[in-house]
């Protein structure tokens, strides 16, 4: 990642389990947490928020890039931790859903990257480009 901060990964997945202390997810139990790595260094967090429609429960990751982007970022989105409860277990590493690897995307495309995603898992930390997670992805570029 030439031009951006040295990733530590250690610190990055230890952003997003803290994140993930603030979890409100009582229907499910399930408690995500994510870590947005931008390029002068910041890092903002997310956790899933659920409710009792449960079909309006949001995402970890959707959550973190709303912050980001309600604080004015528009890109520099270099890598993206996330954490799952079952990461001290036999749990694979988690992934994130479909709709937040779109939501991902239009942060990283408005910037021109192709974030590393850390997905945390009990025996490794498995790193996937967003670009293998989402290939031919649709993004703001379709509408210019
Ligand atoms: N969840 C996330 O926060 N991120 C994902 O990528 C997968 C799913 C949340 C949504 C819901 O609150 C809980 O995990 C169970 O699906």
């Amino acid at each position: 990642m030439g031009g951006h901060p040295e990733l530590n990964e250690g610190e990055l997945v230890a952003a997003a389990r803290a994140a993930a202390e603030h979890s409100y997810s009582p229907y499910s139990n399930y408690s995500v947490g994510a870590a947005l790595l931008f390029d002068d260094g910041a890092v903002v967090t997310g956790t899933n928020v659920e409710n009792a429609s449960y079909g309006l429960a949001l995402c970890a990751e959707t959550i973190a890039v709303s912050k980001a982007m309600a604080d004015g970022r528009r890109g520099g989105l270099v890598a993206v931790a996330v954490t799952g409860p079952h990461d001290s277990g036999d749990g694979d590493p988690i992934t994130p859903c479909g709709r937040c690897r779109q939501v991902l995307n239009e942060l990283a495309q408005l910037g021109g990257t192709d974030p590393e995603i850390l997905c945390v898992g009990s025996d490794e930390v498995r790193r996937v480009a967003l670009s293998q997670l989402l290939p031919h992805a649709f993004g703001p570029a379709h509408l210019a």
